[in-house]
């Protein structure tokens, strides 16, 4: 069956089996590979993207079910030239060891950085608590979302100020 997702902004229609889960959509219909698979089982989270403006594992839902939907992926955040905040907070706080949490981490860290601007490390650990990293033990990922939460206020507020 066919299916049209808007995935980073631009419409993708697809012929797929029923039974193709959206990560494998992502990975191997569209190739964007940043979505990566973990566990398959919806315990690592290093599948998670944005599905309507919503962090989900993408190994939980099927690519039939966001038909219609726009869904955005680790690609779609920033760029190697211009970095998302968060990429930039993982990159400056040393973030990650192997990185294969990363860009699972980073989606689910943007949703709480939408609804929280200012977390505590309380909210950041407990935010993240369905994507696993094996390697980092979680201080430094800690300090890359507090730096991207600080860096994307003072950016809102240097805008407020330009806007003034
Ligand atoms: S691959 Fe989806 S949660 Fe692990
Ligand atoms: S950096 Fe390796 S699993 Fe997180």
């Amino acid at each position: 069956m066919n299916v049209t997702v808007t995935v980073n902004g631009k419409a993708f229609t697809r012929a797929v089996e029923p039974r193709t889960l959206l990560v494998h959509f992502l990975r191997e219909e569209l190739g964007l590979t940043g979505t990566h698979v973990g566990c398959d089982t919806s315990q690592c989270g290093a599948c998670t993207v944005h599905l309507n403006g919503d962090a989900v594992k993408s190994c939980t839902v099927l690519a039939v079910q966001a038909d219609g939907m726009e869904v955005t992926t680790i690609e779609g955040l920033g760029t190697p030239a211009e970095l998302h905040p968060l990429q930039a907070g993982f990159w400056e706080k040393h973030g990650l060891q192997c990185g294969f949490c990363t860009p699972g981490m980073i989606m689910s860290a943007a949703e709480l950085l939408r609804h929280n601007p200012d977390p505590s490390e309380e909210e950041i650990r407990h935010h993240l608590e369905g994507n696993y990293c094996r390697c980092t033990g979680y201080h430094n990922i800690v300090r890359a979302v507090q730096e991207a939460a600080r860096a994307s206020r003072a950016a809102g507020q240097a805008e407020q100020a330009a806007d003034d």
